[in-house]
């Protein structure tokens, strides 16, 4: 699973500067390979994160949030497709309130999430975790909302144009991910390892 050289180039152009994450326990698996997927995982997840905001924040200040919607794909980002190529991996953002439909969040997501907004309340500190499904690893990580996300994901009323909020809901009319406050988990990074 390890691909050194990458891995290091990654872990460069990454902003990292996190503490190693801890690890779902499993049954099958050594906690030192479940370490492996989450620091495999952490660094694809951050050097995707750190790519998307530079490309959003980019094209907010050249078009404004409503010309910057198209950026907000992850899967139309050329480096998506290079890390999944590299790692052997799939990456997805996912949610139980989706703005496109094929980012909606199964049963196992959904369960994660919980577990996270339970961390939230409890103010604890969220660290990323490693599931294993039938012999498949699974990495994921919170995404919470912050001030740069409001324009897009905010209150309708106060926090979203209406010239954004009309490019949405032409672009996504059945979105849900509206309504969010500084601090929300908003979602999750999931990683899948195709091993
Ligand atoms: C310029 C507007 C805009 C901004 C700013 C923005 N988003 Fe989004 N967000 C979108 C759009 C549009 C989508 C749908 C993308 C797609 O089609 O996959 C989306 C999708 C998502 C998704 C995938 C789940 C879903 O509902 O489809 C997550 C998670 C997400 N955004 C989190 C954030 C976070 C966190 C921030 C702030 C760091 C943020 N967004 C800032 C417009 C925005």
């Amino acid at each position: 699973m390890k691909k050194p050289v990458l891995f290091i180039a990654l872990a460069f152009i990454t902003l990292w500067s996190c503490k190693p994450e801890s690890t779902a326990p499993a049954a099958s698996t050594t906690s030192e390979t479940m370490t492996d997927y989450a620091s495999e995982g952490q660094v694809i997840t951050k050097a995707v994160f750190a790519r998307l905001s530079k490309e959003l924040m980019a094209a907010i200040n050249a078009d404004g949030p409503s010309g910057a919607i198209d950026y907000c794909q992850i899967n139309a980002l050329p480096i998506t497709d290079s890390v999944a190529t590299a790692f052997g991996v799939t990456v997805q953002r996912v949610t139980d309130r989706a703005r496109n439909p094929l980012n909606k969040a199964d049963s196992d997501d959904i369960n994660i999430m919980s577990q996270y907004r339970a961390a939230i309340a409890a103010s604890e500190e969220l660290k990323g975790k490693v599931l294993n499904q039938d012999n498949q690893h699974i990495y994921y990580a919170p995404i919470r909302i912050n001030g740069l996300c409001l324009q897009c994901h905010g209150s309708q009323d106060t926090d979203i144009s209406s010239e954004t909020l009309t490019t949405i809901q032409s672009k996504y009319p059945e979105d849900q991910a509206t309504g969010y406050v500084a601090g929300d988990l908003r979602g999750l990074w999931k990683v899948s390892f195709r091993d």
